[in-house]
């Protein structure tokens, strides 16, 4: 079953996190998840996943970072033993090893995306030959943002976040747009936690009927914000529903986002997902690289560390595996 080019069967992914330019709940589903309305985006801060062909039917992870656990919790075992198992081939094996550098627990779906890695990744390596629409669908049954990942760049996520629309601005202005990432890295926030806390404070406000959450996704698709991408509208300010219930209780958001606040070149901030980490948009890479030199020792002597990084048009990368 192993590729016998020996050029296939050891190769590296690359695996790049995501911000949320817009985070919205409309209401909760029957599945018990939230219906959304989201804009996420790839951006260029990412973890670097190999891979390699392993005979005796293992499947094994290593990591230079000694907190991931790297056992059954982890996204990228799911992803290796839910391939396997669906292949019905019980003797494939793999050793995957991954450099991690997107911040853990923060926000920025570096497990997601490290799953959805391991699913185009193993593909390539059993020769399984799923099409890019079997993996989306594998995908959607690991996690909400795993799809999203997959097929990266700037999108229309809803749903659960797992109905993909892409949004074609990047040739026009996003290629330009960089971000100032920081976050503490004493704090991490579980993103159930975050859903149940809004779900406790809001429920009552919640939309119900179907022709509703397609009102607020039209908003979106013909919102300021969708203009600010292709270069056409100042930014909005940024929508992120779960950022005020996170602010309550993390002091850490609450002093990060007005840190933030004091680059008043900046177009936008905002958290990103359940947080804890939180990001300024920049025009250009070089003005969010000033902006962190500037910021450098309150970061530091406030304990947040700190990441610059462009706008990713892509997601996973590779070459016949994507659309
Ligand atoms: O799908 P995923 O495993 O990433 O979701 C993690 C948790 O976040 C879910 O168990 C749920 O509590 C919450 N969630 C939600 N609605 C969504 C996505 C996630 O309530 N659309």
């Amino acid at each position: 079953m192993l590729d016998s080019d020996p050029r296939q069967s050891q190769f590296i992914l690359s695996s790049p996190a995501k911000i949320n330019l817009h985070l919205e709940i409309l209401g909760i589903r029957a599945d018990g998840f939230h219906e959304l309305a989201m804009v996420m985006q790839s951006v260029d801060l990412a973890d670097t996943l190999f891979f390699k062909a392993n005979s005796n039917a293992r499947i094994s992870l290593t990591c230079n970072n000694p907190r991931l656990v790297t056992d059954e919790k982890n996204l990228i075992i799911q992803a290796a033993q839910l391939l396997k198992s669906r292949s019905g081939l019980p003797n494939l094996g793999a050793i995957i090893g991954l450099e991690k550098r997107i911040p853990i627990g923060a926000g920025l779906a570096g497990g997601s995306s490290n799953c959805a890695a391991t699913l185009i990744g193993l593909n390539k390596l059993w020769n399984l030959e799923y099409t890019p629409i079997q993996l989306l669908n594998l995908a959607t049954e690991l996690g909400s943002d795993i799809p999203f990942t997959m097929k990266g760049g700037s999108q229309f996520c809803f749903g659960r976040g797992e109905v993909l629309e892409f949004i074609d601005n990047l040739k026009i202005k996003a290629p330009n747009l960089a971000i100032l990432i920081i976050k503490s890295p004493e704090t991490s926030v579980s993103t159930p936690w975050a859903f149940k806390q809004y779900k406790e404070a809001r429920q009552n406000q919640y939309l119900t009927e179907e022709s509703d959450f397609d009102l607020r996704r039209q908003i979106l698709r013909k919102g300021q914000l969708t203009l600010a991408l292709k270069g056409q509208a100042p930014f909005p300010a940024i929508q992120n529903d779960l950022q005020e219930i996170v602010e309550e209780h993390e002091e850490s958001v609450r002093q990060g986002l007005n840190l933030l606040k004091s680059r008043t070149e900046s177009l936008a901030i905002a958290m990103s997902g359940s947080g804890p980490s939180l990001f300024a948009l920049f025009d250009t890479l070089e003005s969010a690289q000033v902006a962190q030199f500037q910021l450098a020792v309150t970061l530091r002597d406030q304990g947040y560390e700190s990441w610059c990084t462009s706008l990713l048009s892509h997601g996973i990368y590779l070459d016949d595996c994507n659309e």
